[in-house]
């Protein structure tokens, strides 16, 4: 079966045929980030703009480049939520319109879970190369065993999950207050680094000393599988102002002491999860699973803890916003509606 889809959540217009729910034939993503990096943040209304303009060249140059025509789709799955809605409306009602007249099933696609399946989909050796080469190939040769306890860390969320088979999730906990990707993106405009923060800080670090500065673990040991941030984020700005002028070196040392204290914490909290529920696979995903440091803190607790548990993470340019995982999330959940059913929702988060 092949899928049409569309990710018009945030700042990515993208648009991906997928054959299976795993097969990439074409991942079409046209991102506006460099517009936002001026203004060291999204504003929607420039985000929603982008989406209009580039909505119909991304679809047309995904069935371009899969040299697939509308007979040859089966279905269209599209993002319905959560996001930015002037730049959800943009997508959905494309979606819609295709549906109507291509005479398809559509499929809504929750973009959170839509993160989860980056997991599923098989990258090409080159880009396997160019990425994590042995987190790569491993995730090419392996099948995700449930049940499997699910880390997302976006800009926007931190949530851990079990998932007990597809379509059988259950939310364990969340943030209460700032996501992992929006606390290094606050941290970054702090240090002065360009926007996004998350693959800035993660870049100055590699010349940091990540024990410089200690930096709190919040919530490291509660009870709960909660997280919290937003204390961390004070720890810095205190840090920041107790010092006289930011050097290269100083950024470089409260960088990689910010990072670890935030891996430490998902590191930690994942694997209690993943222990207390006795899973056979964990899966990373969302923006900040792009971060190798985390990644590879994952899997040393692994074996350090000698776990039967196997580690999956995307293919790092599938980690952030693309249609190719929302393409697979509607793949595995195949649930189309009607599509005078579907609508945008902002606020769509975990049943
Ligand atoms: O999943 P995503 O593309 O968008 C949302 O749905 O939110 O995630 C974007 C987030 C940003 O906060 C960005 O700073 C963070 O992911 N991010 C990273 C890295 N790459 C992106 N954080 C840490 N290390 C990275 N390499
Ligand atoms: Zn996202």
């Amino acid at each position: 079966m092949r899928i049409l889809g569309i990710e018009t959540s945030c700042d990515e217009t993208s648009c991906a045929i997928v054959e299976n729910g795993r097969k990439i034939l074409s991942n079409v993503v046209s991102s506006s980030l460099k517009l936002h990096a001026k203004t060291g943040g999204i504003i929607p209304e420039i985000a929603a703009r982008q989406q209009i303009k580039y909505i119909l060249p991304v679809i047309e140059k995904s069935l371009k480049d899969s040299n697939l025509y509308p007979p040859n789709i089966d279905a269209i799955a599209i993002t319905i939520g959560p996001g930015l809605i002037g730049s959800l409306l943009v997508g959905v009602e494309t979606a819609k319109t295709l549906a109507f007249v291509w005479q398809k099933p559509i499929i809504p696609v929750n973009h959170l879970i839509g993160h989860i399946y980056a997991n599923w989909l098989i990258t090409s050796n080159e880009q396997q190369l160019t990425t994590n080469k042995r987190l790569a190939v491993r995730s090419q040769q392996l099948e995700v065993v449930f049940p499997a306890i699910v880390l997302i860390v976006s800009g926007g969320h931190t949530d851990l999950l079990l998932m007990k088979n597809h379509n059988e999730l259950k939310w364990l906990g969340g943030t209460l207050d700032d996501a992992a990707g929006e606390l290094f993106d606050k941290v970054g405009r702090l240090l002065n680094l360009p926007y996004p923060g998350g693959p800035n800080i993660e870049k100055v670090s590699e010349r940091g000393n990540n024990s410089h500065f200690t930096f709190p673990r919040p919530m490291i040991s509660s009870f709960d599988f909660n997280f919290s941030f937003s204390g961390l984020k004070t720890a810095v700005l205190r840090q920041v102002k107790a010092i006289k002028e930011l050097n290269d070196e100083i950024i470089a040392d409260i960088s990689a002491s910010v990072q670890q204290a935030v891996i430490d914490v998902l590191v930690k909290k994942t694997l209690k999860a993943a222990e207390k529920y006795n899973v056979k696979s964990i899966l990373l995903s969302g923006g900040v699973s792009a971060n190798q440091k985390l990644r590879d803190k994952f899997q040393w607790s692994i074996v350090n803890n000698k776990l039967s548990i196997e580690f999956f993470a995307p293919a790092k340019n599938l980690c952030t916003d693309n249609a190719a995982m929302i393409t697979s999330a509607a793949f595995f959940n195949y649930e189309p509606i009607p599509w005078q059913g579907i609508t945008a929702n902002p606020e769509l988060y975990f049943d």
